[in-house]
């Protein structure tokens, strides 16, 4: 096993030792400072936002995809607890581990902006371990395209986030096109390791869940 945090199947450990890994991997998603892979994007662009108010409104809207990074840890984590397959297992904690990098990089475009992540992260990321650890449970055909779908929506939402930072800042674009750049890469894979598309319904579901993560991470 490396020396990653992550979930390994041991038969010695008890429902309550497991439980508690869990809650560690949790808080350090949630409120941890991961180390990046990769070099931040960022890197010397300018990002400078003299105005209080503007810098509240990309703190906000940077807050929501850190938590949205916190809830993707979670159902990652919660996808390997119920998955089938070990190779499917491995997969989903090694797009744990490589989406680090995002959660890294939004905590730095936080601290930049003299701002901090949402304060309900471990609640995110346990409801997301539930629903992760569903979506495994249901199958690994499923699970995969439950991934695919989930980066999708991502996607989405920071299509959505780029349209809406101010102009100057160069620092958050760059970070969410990089992340953007990445989730679309997931969820191509998620499809060619052979994920089911999810019916209409699940989908909407799954809309709205992130509808209430959304709204309540720019403010909390
Ligand atoms: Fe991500
Ligand atoms: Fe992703």
């Amino acid at each position: 096993m490396s020396g990653m945090h992550e979930l390994a199947p041991d038969r010695r450990l008890t429902p309550l030792d497991r439980l508690l890994q869990q809650a560690d991997l949790g808080l350090r998603a949630a409120l941890g400072r991961p180390h990046a892979q990769r070099p931040n994007p960022a890197a010397d662009l300018d990002g400078h936002l003299a105005d209080a108010g503007e810098r509240r409104h990309v703190a906000g809207l940077i807050r929501v995809d850190h938590a949205g990074e916190v809830a993707a840890q979670g159902l990652y984590h919660g996808q390997a607890l119920t998955a089938r397959r070990p190779e499917i297992r491995e997969a989903m904690n090694r797009a744990a581990r490589e989406e680090g990098d995002h959660l890294a990089w939004c905590r730095d475009r936080l601290d930049e902006l003299g701002d901090r992540p949402s304060l309900l992260g471990p609640l995110w990321y346990a409801g997301s371990v539930l629903i992760g650890a569903i979506a495994g449970a249901a199958g690994d055909r499923w699970s995969l395209g439950f991934m695919a779908e989930t980066e999708r929506q991502v996607e989405g939402h920071l299509d959505d986030h780029l349209a809406r930072l101010p102009p100057g800042d160069a620092r958050s674009r760059a970070i969410l096109e990089q992340m953007k750049a990445d989730e679309i890469g997931h969820a191509e894979a998620a499809l060619a390791a052979g994920g089911s598309e999810l019916p209409g319904p699940v989908r909407r579901l799954m809309t709205l869940a992130s509808r209430v993560m959304t709204g309540t991470a720019y403010r909390l």
